[in-house]
């Protein structure tokens, strides 16, 4: 019988933490289906609770041994009794078990069907894998901001796992976004319809005129320093949680309105921007794929602060 290779952390701490065990093969209970997973998307949320930081690491204290991973593509291969939503062999996606269960970094994991979206045929399975987690916190963000056409939305971290989708919404939204980025990935960011501002500049902000929406994927004192290019009524949506509730608080002594957020899953929405995907509207920036072997390999990447697009384990390498 095959074996089910899984990730798991038995304590908090770097990225030497991540082991690998094989374990049985799950069976799906009711209204689950077992997922043979090809990709599980890396995220900065995995890496900050495998090292004790943040929210999910504070919910996720008593709950260890645990395998992180929220992003996954992949198989159905078996049903639990009452699953009627895919058939066998279909091919899904999914921002799973979010965020006490998780559970990505499996080679089999079982899901309730109603967390996974269908893959179509001109999806890759890449793709589908680097979109869940990231994609549903650029559109939510977007949508707590209300971005209005003609709007002038600035997105810190434009090239990253969650900025290169916002922007491509920002600009279906037509809106006139602008995106931080190192000079390596200028051209990157331009071609995506933003223009690219380089943050290694000083001042950086300084010349873009009035901002009316600031989407804050840095945090820290690097949003608190963006505030300062805002003006009484701007909107800023802060992302990274940990900072969240200082730069909210700096935001109302300037007038600004900011708003902290923790992405919640709705399969509606990954099956919407699937569809923006299928129809060439989105552009998924898959930066490297790395063997699930090599994950600490893959932890170390996101902990530079300087992947593009997304990184991804390979689960069936
Ligand atoms: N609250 C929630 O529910 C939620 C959900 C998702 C993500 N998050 C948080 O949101 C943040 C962004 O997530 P992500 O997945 O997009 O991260 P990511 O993919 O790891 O972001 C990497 C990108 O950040 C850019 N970057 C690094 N320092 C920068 C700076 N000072 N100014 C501008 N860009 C900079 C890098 O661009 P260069 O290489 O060009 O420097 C790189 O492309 C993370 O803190 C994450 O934990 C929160």
């Amino acid at each position: 019988m095959p074996s089910n290779a899984k990730i798991v952390i038995s304590q908090f701490g770097g990225p030497d933490q991540l082991e690998i065990l094989d374990s049985d093969i799950p069976s799906p209970q009711e209204g689950e289906v077992l997922v043979k997973v090809s990709y599980a998307g890396v995220n900065p949320i995995d890496v900050k609770t495998r090292a004790g930081l943040g929210w999910a690491a504070q919910h996720n204290k008593n709950n260890l041994p645990w395998t992180p991973g929220y992003d996954i593509s992949g198989m159905i291969i078996k049903q639990g009794v009452g699953s009627h939503k895919f058939n066998l062999n279909d091919m899904v996606a999914g921002f799973i078990g979010f965020p006490l269960r998780g559970g990505g970094y499996s080679q089999y994991v079982c899901v309730p069907e109603n967390e996974l979206a269908l893959v179509p045929e001109d999806i890759s399975l890449k793709a589908a894998a680097a979109i869940p987690l990231a994609g549903q916190t650029a559109a939510q963000a977007l949508e707590k901001a209300q971005i209005q056409s003609g709007e002038t939305v600035v997105i810190l971290a434009g090239a990253g796992g969650v900025g290169h989708i916002a922007i491509q919404i920002a600009v279906a939204a037509k809106t006139t976004v602008y995106a931080t980025c190192s000079s390596d990935n200028i051209e990157y960011v331009n071609s995506l319809g933003a223009t690219a501002i380089d943050y290694t500049k000083a001042d950086y902000l300084k010349d873009i005129g009035q901002i009316d929406v600031l989407i804050d994927l840095v945090g820290g004192d690097v949003a608190l320093q963006a505030l300062n290019y805002l003006h009484p009524g701007s909107r800023v949506i802060t992302v990274p949680t940990i900072t969240a509730s200082s730069i909210c608080e700096q935001a109302s002594q300037q007038g600004i309105i900011g708003v902290g957020m923790l992405v919640e899953p709705d399969v509606t929405q990954l099956e919407e921007l699937v569809k923006l995907i299928s129809a060439g509207m989105i552009k998924v920036e898959v930066e490297q794929v790395i063997n699930y072997q090599d994950v600490s390999h893959a932890h170390k990447k996101i902990e530079t602060g300087r992947a593009r697009g997304k990184i991804l384990l390979n689960m069936q390498s």
